[in-house]
């Protein structure tokens, strides 16, 4: 058996598959998060790891522990997690979401320079990413900056913890911006510009490779075998896009999770000319583009839980009567926002209400804000010449009949709807799978395993009428543009 964790953003979900690729058990462990000023978004790393010893406690409770082989990961990405000497966490970690880093970020951008940036390391600066972050630290909590000993992403001090190995891999490391991306290495350059030394960041493996076997005295602790192998993992973007064989060439996934992306894998490394996609590593063993909004489910979250207080979603969706007319718009940007337009100080907006306006037109106008904002990084992909008709689509708010229609239909695409919906930790444990030698590559793995069980297509006259309206959407932030703080 293979366990994948996946480490995202309002819990830890833990999946447990056998070789068949067959879910046996999936179990959930909250934690919290805290917003300390406006646009800023931290989380304990120690809650993360109490996460991971109360639920393979939970998951693994019923089944013949010693079939259990190989434990892999997807994690929330670019999450600055510092650790000192004694390998305490020095302070919360400062996650993907965070947009502290506006003056950080023009410093690289504009001061050292796209270009070399992109020389670098095939990306530009984006307030979410590692570096940035640590030249926050350095500047302002220059006391922390000195306790430095090791710099991890969120999933990596997992498995520091479960195997006391100090590792990243390709996908995650591409979205730290010290990592050059085309030749799969740190970049001296950019370890130098942040004050960093090598020996402060992890040893970096490809997703799918076995970094060490768990530690005896956790091993002890959680009742697994000292023969479970501990495999890199990957950025969670990239496991969603294993669970969901978004892998080898051309291929398209759709999360829509805290974060909104659009994944698109390719076989050869390549860089868009103003750097609006990021190009990362793939956990295939290739590379990838993607586009990354900061708040997609969480936007309804918000919307239903904060705002009109329910948790019943289905059923205030049912509400909803026709599609393509609504008059409500929605700009998704409770966290500012990253692909297209790179400003962390962007707003959620809602726009066009009328006295006759209800709240179902409002919530419809969220999830069709979220598909709107998308489609302006799948316009970002189109306009490089990259063809995309279909794309499979995982996160929590691809449950919703309802919202991968809106989907399907603004962005014009065929979805795929995969077995099962849990991409990063499915994908994860597709990597442990691998790693532990099951199957011969993560292709052949997930050609296997994944299986599409249904497709949506769009409706002519839906996404005519959609098409109109994404082409008012797609005026409205430029306007608004200099009204945010
Ligand atoms: C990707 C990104 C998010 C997080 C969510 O660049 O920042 O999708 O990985 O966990």
């Amino acid at each position: 058996y293979y366990i994948g964790l996946d480490l995202g953003t309002s819990a830890l979900k833990l999946l447990l598959m056998d070789e068949k690729g067959v879910i046996l058990n999936i179990v959930s462990e909250e934690y919290p998060i805290s917003f300390p000023k406006p646009g800023w978004s931290e989380q304990n790393p120690v809650d993360w790891w109490q996460a991971v010893v109360d639920g393979i406690t939970e998951l693994i409770k019923d089944v013949d522990k010693d079939k259990i082989q190989g434990i892999s990961f997807g994690g929330q990405m670019h999450g600055l997690v510092m650790l000192d000497k004694d390998d305490q966490v020095i302070r919360p970690a400062i996650l993907w979401n965070d947009g502290r880093t506006v003056e950080e970020c023009d410093y690289l951008n504009y001061e050292i320079g796209k270009e070399r940036l992109s020389e670098y390391t095939a990306n530009i600066a984006f307030a979410g990413f590692t570096a940035p972050k640590i030249l926050w630290v350095k500047k302002h909590e220059p006391e922390n900056f000195q306790k430095i000993c090791k710099i991890m992403l969120p999933k990596d001090y997992l498995a520091y913890r479960l195997s006391g190995v100090f590792c990243t891999d390709v996908s995650d490391a591409s979205g730290m911006l010290l990592f050059d991306v085309k030749n799969k290495c740190w970049s001296q350059e950019m370890l130098h510009l942040c004050g960093i030394r090598r020996e402060q960041v992890a040893d970096v493996y490809e997703s799918f490779e076995t970094v060490g076997t768990i530690k005896s005295e956790i091993a002890a602790k959680l009742g697994l075998p000292t023969s479970v192998k501990i495999i890199a993992g990957a950025g969670d973007n990239a496991a969603a896009a294993i669970g969901t064989g978004t892998v080898g060439d051309g291929k398209c996934n759709i999360s829509l999770g805290t974060s909104g992306t659009i994944f698109i894998s390719s076989r050869q490394f390549g860089v868009d000319d103003h750097n609006a996609l990021h190009s990362f590593a793939h956990a295939d063993g290739y590379f990838h583009l993607m586009g990354c909004m900061l708040s997609a489910a969480s936007c309804n979250k918000w919307w239903m839980e904060d705002i009109i207080d329910t948790k019943e979603y289905m059923k205030e969706q049912e509400k909803i009567e026709t599609l393509g007319e609504n008059h409500v718009f929605f700009l998704p940007y409770l966290m500012g926002e990253r692909s297209p337009h790179n400003d962390p100080n962007a707003r959620g907006t809602f726009l066009g209400m009328s006295m006759d306006t209800t709240r179902a037109d409002m919530t419809l106008a969220v999830l069709e804000g979220v598909a709107f904002a998308m489609r302006d990084s799948l316009e970002i992909a189109r306009s490089l010449g990259i063809n995309i008709k279909r794309t499979t689509i995982c996160g929590g708010g691809a449950k919703s009949p309802l919202w991968r229609k809106i989907i399907a239909n603004v962005l014009n695409l065929e979805v795929d709807i995969i077995e099962s919906e849990e991409g990063p930790g499915y994908g994860g444990a597709i990597l442990a799978a691998v790693g532990c030698g099951a199957y011969q590559s993560v292709e052949e793995a997930a050609d296997k395993l994944v299986k599409v069980i249904n497709t949506i297509s769009p409706e002519k006259e839906l996404a005519e009428k959609y098409e109109k309206k994404y082409q008012v959407f797609k005026t409205i932030y430029p306007s608004l543009k200099t009204i945010y703080p």
